[in-house]
């Protein structure tokens, strides 16, 4: 039987910073409060670049870093919930970008989650031998869909792309993996879309924005990452405790130490590089993975978790021997 393996990493994240300080001129907030709720001191927000430009950066690191280019790809995956267009998505554009071959491109809208569901479907892509080499993409520029007048939301989102370079290999390198979703809570984590017509007309439509009741959804992710790390656990066979690194969505520092200590795993096995980067939805996860890789914190057969939730709601994560 065929398996997956992580072939290659790659992330990028844009050069233009918005610190703490800078939100705070423009709504009523301090460097105190989101450092001490969320654990983010500055985030990247792009200001001249697309979805599908963070997407290509990201990408070329991934391929870079394997031996495989992109004329050797049989599909592309783009986790994304803020395309540089409606249609097309942004799995087209980066194909034309990499000068990858005529083969199957797509997004999907997973949200947070979309990077660890784009891995499950890739995964078992490659398992059918239908498809050998993947590439993983998850990439958002949630400044485009950001309220900059709710302080709610706008201290927390950022920028952002990271990609995975799959392919097949004899071992089972993907031990578990499992995605969930609940699709009765819609209105924690939304944004509208276009309205409906009444009798042809076409109303003025105001820019919809992101809205979220933050502390629903983070009692839900408090509840969602110990439950999926216990189910991939199960399913496994491998204890937490033997995993070298857990690799959690970077939404709320806060939620990944609950998480920690209700599964009673030491906090220096949580990866965590939100200071740095805010929440970058679809993005969170694989940039994360990458800075794990390039820092030497996740070197090669070391088993790591990973685990995300979002709106939908969704969820998910997987065991990994990288
Ligand atoms: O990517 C997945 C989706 N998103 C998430 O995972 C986010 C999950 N939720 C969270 O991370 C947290 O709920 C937030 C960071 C969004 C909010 O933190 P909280 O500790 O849950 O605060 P809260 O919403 O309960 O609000 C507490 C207070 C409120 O004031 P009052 O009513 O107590 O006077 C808020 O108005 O904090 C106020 N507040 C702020 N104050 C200063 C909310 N946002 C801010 C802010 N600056 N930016």
């Amino acid at each position: 039987m065929t398996h997956t393996k992580i072939l290659g990493t790659g992330s990028y994240m844009p050069n233009h910073i918005i610190t703490n300080q800078d939100l705070a001129k423009i709504v009523d907030t301090s460097d105190a409060w989101i450092t001490s709720r969320t654990g983010i001191k500055n985030r990247p927000m792009t200001i001249d670049e697309n979805t599908s430009d963070l997407a290509y950066q990201a990408a070329l690191k991934a391929l870079e870093s394997t031996d495989i280019s992109a004329e050797d790809l049989d599909l592309i995956i783009v986790a994304t919930i803020t395309g540089d267009y409606v249609l097309p998505g942004v799995a087209q554009l980066l194909q034309r970008k990499l000068g990858a071959r005529m083969i199957p491109a797509f997004d999907i809208n997973a949200a947070c989650s979309g990077f660890i569901y784009a891995l499950d479907i890739a995964d078992k892509m490659i398992q059918s031998e239908a498809y050998r080499h993947i590439l993983i993409v998850g990439a958002d520029i949630l400044s485009k869909i950001t309220d900059f007048s709710d302080r709610n939301t706008c201290v927390l989102f950022a920028d952002g792309a990271g990609a995975m370079v799959l392919g097949p290999s004899k071992e089972k390198h993907i031990k578990a993996i499992q995605t969930f979703s609940k699709g009765d809570q819609e209105l924690l984590l939304y944004m509208d879309s276009y309205p409906l017509k009444k009798n042809f007309e076409t109303p003025p439509q105001a820019r919809p924005f992101v809205k979220m009741q933050g502390s629903d959804v983070f009692k839900f992710a408090v509840w969602a990452m110990p439950y999926t790390l216990n189910k991939l656990s199960e399913t496994s066979q491998i204890a937490l405790d033997d995993l070298e690194l857990i690799v959690a969505h970077q939404a709320n520092e806060r939620i990944i130490r609950y998480a920690a200590k209700s599964l009673k795993i030491p906090m220096d096995k949580m990866f965590m590089n939100i200071g740095k980067t805010g929440n970058t939805s679809a993005a969170s996860v694989p940039i994360a993975i990458d800075e794990a890789v390039q820092s030497n914190r996740l070197k090669r057969n070391q088993v790591f978790g990973t685990v995300a939730f979002g709106g939908g709601l969704t969820w998910g994560g997987a065991i990994i021997k990288y």
